[in-house]
């Protein structure tokens, strides 16, 4: 019986159909001695639907004792009309929230393949490999107050950001630790010249580097420049760290390096548990896509590439995270291409089914 536990909540729109790849490649790692102990749950609309809630607690509950959960995407134009306290988003952010998935890291890496496929220049993109950590469960996404209020003849929407000394303190510690694995840079973006947060999140960062982390090459930058920067010359960037929301934006941008946002994985960790790895929860960042849902069309890669992460960062599987990875890039090598990066000659068109299927086939042939 393995001891390996994975919660999958497969969500709305293409959340379920890219889902679908993973299974197929859990199931792979299951008939060559790599068992997974699944469960699958609603989440999202899905979960509204069912329940009348967008994360039932019995869910919540689960998500808490597993050792990885994997989402596929929340949302659709069918919840738009849904008051915002049970809006699918919400499911998933109670879910950041209670397991207190502070770092959320968003590689940006550009396979080989998908150089001339990017809407910046190929000598830009070509061989970019960039990590960005947004700050996931605190800032402008959760302070209070918050609200929509009517003041004196009109209504005022309200959303504070609010960082605490040691909210910035662990994510950029989670940025530092993984700088030094890499190229032993990182690059702090806020807004110290407009935001009284952006002021605390600089020094706390620097006092942070200073005190234990003086061999990693720290520089700050502010989000709009950084933004600017990202599309400028990427490569000129190791590891980002920023705050919740401009992490947001910078990691959407982020993805249109690579070729398409059906590329980029991600995944949300917290603090390490007592059997010292952390919670944690793996997420394609692309949201459920209603416009292709349904149509075979989605890139289950990003999906996929989350679950490299999962083996990765909460099961100490990284050779096999490697070969995961090494799969999706020869498939991709190979010419094969889903809707979303089709228009270059030479290109093989496949469904979402037809990529998970050759990924597996690639992954067995590896051995
Ligand atoms: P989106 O990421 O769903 O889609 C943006 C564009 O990218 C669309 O044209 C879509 O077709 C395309 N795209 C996204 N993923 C793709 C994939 N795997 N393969 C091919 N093409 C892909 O963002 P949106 O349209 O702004 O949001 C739609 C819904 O998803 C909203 O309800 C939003 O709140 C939600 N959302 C959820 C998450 C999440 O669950 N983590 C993330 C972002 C957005
Ligand atoms: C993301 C999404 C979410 C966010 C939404 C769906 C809550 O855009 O994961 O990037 O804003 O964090
Ligand atoms: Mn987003």
């Amino acid at each position: 019986m393995t001891n390996r536990s994975l919660l999958i909540l497969p969500g709305d729109g293409i959340g379920p159909e890219v889902m679908a790849e993973v299974r197929k490649i859990i199931d792979w790692f299951g008939t060559r001695g790599l068992a997974f102990h699944v469960s699958e749950d609603l989440v999202g609309g899905a979960a509204y639907d069912a329940h009348g809630t967008p994360l039932h607690d019995d869910t919540m509950a689960k998500a808490q004792e597993v050792d990885a959960v994997l989402l596929g995407a929340v949302g659709g134009p069918k919840y738009d009309v849904l008051d915002f306290s049970v809006k699918p988003e919400r499911g998933l952010l109670r879910l950041r929230k209670e397991m207190d998935l502070f770092a959320n890291l968003r590689p940006a890496q550009c396979f080989d393949a998908l150089a001339d496929f990017s809407s910046l220049k190929k000598e830009v993109v070509s061989g970019l490999d960039i990590m960005i950590v947004r700050e996931l469960t605190s800032g402008v996404y959760f302070g209070e107050p918050r609200g929509i209020h009517v003041e004196g003849n009109e209504r005022v929407g309200i959303n504070t950001q609010r960082y605490t000394e040691s909210e910035i303190d662990r994510v950029a510690r989670a940025a530092f630790d993984l700088a030094r694995k890499r190229d032993g840079r990182l690059c702090s973006m806020e807004k110290a010249n407009v935001m009284e947060s952006g002021i605390l999140w600089r020094e706390v960062v620097q006092a942070v580097g200073d005190k234990d982390y003086p061999d990693v090459e720290l520089s700050h930058m502010y989000a709009d420049a950084g933004a600017m920067q990202l599309t400028r010359w990427p490569k000129q960037f190791d590891v980002i760290v920023t705050d919740n929301l401009f992490g947001d934006l910078l990691s959407d941008l982020a993805a249109m390096l690579t070729g398409s946002l059906g590329m980029l994985p991600s995944a949300s960790l917290g603090a390490p548990m007592e059997n010292g790895r952390p919670k944690a929860l793996y997420e394609p960042v692309h949201g459920s896509a209603p416009d292709i849902a349904g149509q075979g069309k989605a890139n289950p890669i990003a999906c996929i590439l989350s679950f490299a992460m999962a083996l990765r960062y909460s099961f100490d599987l990284g050779a096999e995270a490697g070969r995961l990875e090494k799969a999706v890039e020869d498939v991709l090598a190979d010419g094969l291409r889903t809707a979303d990066l089709l228009g270059k000659e030479g290109a093989t068109p496949v469904s979402t089914a037809e990529m998970g299927d050759a990924i597996v086939t690639k992954l067995a042939t590896s051995a």
